[in-house]
């Protein structure tokens, strides 16, 4: 029987759209299902959304869409980015599916009976960004994890008696050294766990967007035990069809970032342990993607959309350029240039440049079958070092990988590229090329056959992280199908002689500069767009960063405080504060110069009078309104924003707008006369 191998990524929130931090994960897990599936394993790969929660909520609420029609739209833009990327995820599982809500609710069924479960009251801070109770005193205290304000949660709660399970746990983390990786994760969690843990609130009663607990609908479901529960309820857990449960649990590997470790190797081992259910093999949490040296999120307004990178490079781009350029495990910077670099060193150079070389000279000089040496005397040193070093690589890929260190596993198939270019280069192939005699003849077919069989073990070795050009290469080496090759198998020596090769076509085009311009376009244009679009929408993360609220215990050890009453938060509503308000500065301008940007066709640059100040400001309204028709407009302008880059123009505040609909902005404007830079308050 085959091997079985599951591996989950996180299930997404809904609350903003993919991007290509989100992208990393998912690059990394489909590059490893795609491995195991070469290396004969029954691989089941999972991927999906996390949809329930009161950020969710919030983010629905400020977007003006029931709950459910909004985590519907986000879930499937995550999806159809998938599928766009060519994911083979084997099932995308939702929170608000039927199956899952079931199958919590059995999960928390089992939990109960087996006496893990109790009610009490709770007041405590809440963090509403990572849906986490922390151990900070007072309302609007800063969040440990991520700085934002938190807010106090007083409610009755369902408690899971965390505590009972810290001997538990820290004789799991020694018993299997490996069930966190890296290392220093490993440390963090042992030393949090030995600081005590405290027992968790487990439900929330002051909002209804979740799934009700059994047998008391008054209360939802934390949103954490609801969404790590999907690594079973995917597989059928709690359901009459577990046949993939039976099969596939326990998980061999969770990958997530390294923010939400606490939830994966302390929560979810505890609840599993207190069900009375297997637990996973292995968790492991990457480092994060910086993108102008924060970690990238909508939040903080820094995210790259891999859509970009899709549309200019391509797929194949993204998924090398992540793998090779951050160390698996530690933080990474992602950068256009350094893109662009690596696309045209290690791509359209290295591997693209290495297969059309060497399959142009066998088309050329031996009508396209692949040759093969005929006798020892063609045979030199330089060939028996490729030879051998293939042989080594073929190894060490493949423990590299296995270990999830991809960067050094894809150097060391570049190493052996770069090593058959040199040796192209130094046994000048092309100066046999037009000789008879035998000797050249089977000395360019020993050259030319320890090329080829060096591009067909790279590109096998490196399939599952460049699938596409890896297949046309494939295809034009002429072996069929890549997907079917058996990788554990792999040897030097198993290409045939004659083999008739494909159409030889170039793989990576080279990239230019204007690669790096085409893509900061894109991403400006579409920031400045969904600014301008925003402007009269609360940007999700920031409702729910501003607003206030909350629930109970310790990821940072909240100490759950009982309480005697269970009153309900005047705060649980999403909303602001006077003060926070105040912060926006909003004043009356005048449009004093408006002229279209160059190069593309959504944004304007205007001049606007403050009375005591002219500014300029870039925004996307260029589709909606004609440069000559804003001249003398009186507009409403946030004043106090930091000011940002577009198209090389520094836009210094940013215009107000309704948006409609397909987002058309509508200039925001005053009936009276208003004076320049009055304040609206
Ligand atoms: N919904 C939870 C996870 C529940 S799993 C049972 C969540 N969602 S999330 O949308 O915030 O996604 C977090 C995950 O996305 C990270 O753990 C990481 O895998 C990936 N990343 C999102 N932004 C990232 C970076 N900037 N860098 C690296 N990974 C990033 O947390």
């Amino acid at each position: 029987m085959k091997k079985k191998f599951y591996l989950t990524t996180p299930i997404y929130y809904v609350n903003a759209r993919p991007h290509i931090g989100h992208a990393y994960t998912t690059i990394a897990c489909d590059s490893i299902a795609r491995h195991q599936r070469m290396m004969g394993f029954d691989t089941f790969f999972l991927t999906g959304t996390d949809e329930h929660g009161q950020k969710i909520q919030r983010a629905a609420e400020a977007a003006g869409k029931t709950p459910q029609q909004f985590t519907n739209e986000v879930s499937g833009e995550f999806r159809a980015l998938w599928r766009r990327m060519g994911i083979t995820y084997d099932d995308y599982i939702r929170t608000t599916s039927d199956r899952h809500k079931g199958a919590v609710q059995e999960l928390w069924r089992r939990i109960r009976e087996n006496g893990y479960i109790y009610k009490g009251n709770y007041i405590g801070q809440y963090c509403v960004f990572d849906e986490l109770y922390v151990d900070v005193v007072g309302p609007g205290a800063a969040c440990p994890e991520c700085g934002r304000p938190t807010e106090t949660v007083k409610e009755e709660n369902y408690f899971f008696k965390l505590s009972q399970f810290s001997e538990p746990l820290l004789n799991l983390y020694t018993a299997q050294p490996d069930f966190i990786r890296p290392e220093s994760r490993r440390n963090e969690v042992i030393g949090f766990v030995r600081s005590g843990l405290r027992d968790l609130s487990i439900s929330r009663s002051t909002f209804s967007w979740g799934i009700p607990v059994p047998d008391d609908p008054r209360h939802v479901i934390y949103v954490w035990l609801d969404a790590l529960a999907n690594y079973i309820t995917a597989l059928g857990y709690g359901s009459h069809d577990d046949a993939n449960y039976q099969k596939f649990w326990p998980a061999d590997l969770h990958m997530i970032g390294k923010e939400i470790v606490r939830f994966h190797c302390v929560y979810w081992p505890a609840f599993l342990m207190a069900a009375r259910l297997p637990l996973p093999k292995s968790i492991v949490a990457h480092g994060w993607l910086l993108f102008e040296e924060s970690k990238m999120s909508k939040s903080r307004g820094n995210i790259v959309r891999a859509e970009t990178i899709l549309d200019v490079l391509g797929n194949d781009a993204l998924r090398y350029f992540l793998l090779r350029e951050v160390v698996f495990g530690q933080d990474g910077s992602f950068s256009f240039d350094a893109l662009v670099q690596r696309y045209n060193a290690d791509l359209a150079n290295g591997l693209g440049n290495m297969a059309s070389r060497t399959l142009a000279m066998i088309t050329r000089y031996f009508r396209g079958e692949v040759p093969y040496p005929s006798h020892a005397a063609a045979h030199t040193p330089a060939d028996a070092a490729i030879t051998k070093l293939a042989e080594k690589i073929i190894i060490d890929y493949q423990q590299l990988f296995e270990k999830y260190q991809f960067s050094r596993a894809l150097e060391s198939a570049w190493s052996l590229l770069a090593a058959v270019d040199k040796y192209i280069v130094e046994t000048e192939p092309w100066s046999l090329g037009e000789s008879q005699d035998e000797q050249s003849r089977a000395r360019l077919a020993t050259i030319l056959y320890t090329s080829a069989e060096a591009l067909r073990i790279v590109t096998a070795l490196v399939h599952a992280v460049v699938p596409e050009a890896t297949a046309k290469i494939w295809g034009q080496l002429g072996l069929g199908d890549i997907a079917k090759f058996s990788l554990s198998e792999l040897s030097w020596g198993q290409l045939r002689l004659g083999t008739k090769l494909g159409k030889v076509e170039a793989v990576f085009p080279r990239a230019d500069k204007s690669a790096i311009q085409r893509m900061q376009q894109l991403e400006e244009t579409e920031r400045h767009v969904s600014e301008a679009v925003a402007a009269n929408a609360a940007e999700p993360s920031e409702a729910a960063r501003q607003s206030a609220l909350s629930q109970a215990s310790p990821k940072a050890s909240a100490p759950p405080q009982r309480q005697t009453s269970d009153s309900t938060s005047a705060q649980t509503k999403g909303r602001i504060t006077i003060d926070d308000f105040a912060k926006v500065e909003l004043r009356v301008a005048e449009i004093k110069v408006a002229e279209r940007v160059k190069g593309t066709d959504k944004l304007l640059r205007l001049e606007v009078d403050l009375g005591s100040e002219v500014r300029q400001i870039v925004a996307g309204i260029a589709e909606a309104y004609a440069p000559e028709t804003l001249v003398g407009r009186k507009v409403v302008i946030v004043a106090n924003l930091e000011p940002r880059k577009l198209r090389g123009l520094e836009s210094n505040g940013m215009i107000v707008a309704a948006s409609i609909e397909g987002g058309k902005p509508v200039l925001a404007a005053f009936l009276e006369e208003v004076p320049l830079g009055a304040r609206l308050k």
